[in-house]
């Protein structure tokens, strides 16, 4: 199955491009432990690449697996959660991680029984049925949202706009290579379609890119007037 221009074009960017994070299959490989795009996830709720990356070490340093996770001390784990911040996802994380275990140890590998467990909502469920298992689903974070709003130059301001932005993303997320397709909007997000002084010239879509074409990428996505 060929993946329409938009993913074919942003696929083969994320081939070069991939930013190599520790919870992440190199570009076109297997997916990811489950454990570890769950733990990663959960800890970038809210904190950046660059803050998480000593955590997620560490956390996976000693707890290698979901069951080890699940058998730690609540204290030790509020520990090493320690400078995240959000400690209710603390308390999600050791619940989710009893939860998965008591269950036989595996993720559920679709969106509904992810978005069942503690701590995870939508956007995290969406994001391991994509990477973890590779499932065809819409990844749609903040950054995401820009890439999309700038795409298809979407005027609705958001939080309005939310509907009109995921039925855009669902019209260009491809079937196969679903993991790949979500973490490379992602990194086009941080590192090229950034909020401020977006970097077009440099861009794998600019020829998709309707506010490229009105020369206004910065407008989007759009807000509300104070
Ligand atoms: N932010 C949240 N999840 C991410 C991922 N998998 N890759 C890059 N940035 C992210």
């Amino acid at each position: 199955s060929t993946a329409p221009p938009i993913a074919a074009g942003l696929l083969a960017w994320y081939d070069r491009a991939a930013r190599r994070l520790p919870w992440r299959a190199p570009p076109g490989d297997p997916p990811a432990d489950p454990y570890r795009v769950w733990l990663s996830e959960v800890m970038l709720q809210q904190t950046t690449v660059a803050a998480v990356g000593r955590y997620f070490a560490e956390f996976t340093r000693r707890w290698p697996t979901v069951e080890a996770l699940a058998a730690a001390d609540d204290a030790e784990v509020m520990g090493a959660w320690a400078g995240l911040g959000y400690y209710a996802r603390a308390r999600n994380l050791i619940a989710c991680a009893r939860a998965v275990a008591a269950a036989g140890g595996r993720f559920p590998d679709e969106e509904a029984g992810l978005r069942a467990l503690p701590g995870i909502g939508d956007y995290t469920a969406a994001a391991i049925a994509a990477i973890a298992f590779g499932r065809r689903a819409v990844v749609v974070d903040a950054n995401v949202e820009r890439v999309v709003a700038r795409l298809f130059r979407i005027e609705t301001p958001l939080p309005a706009a939310k509907p009109a932005i995921r039925a855009a993303a669902d019209g260009i997320t491809p079937d196969m290579r679903a993991g790949d397709f979500a973490q490379a909007m992602m990194d086009l997000g941080a590192t090229i379609c950034t909020p401020k002084r977006p970097a077009c010239a440099i861009c794998p879509l600019i020829d998709h890119c309707a506010a490229f074409r009105a020369g206004d990428p910065e407008r989007f996505p759009a807000k509300a007037p104070k």
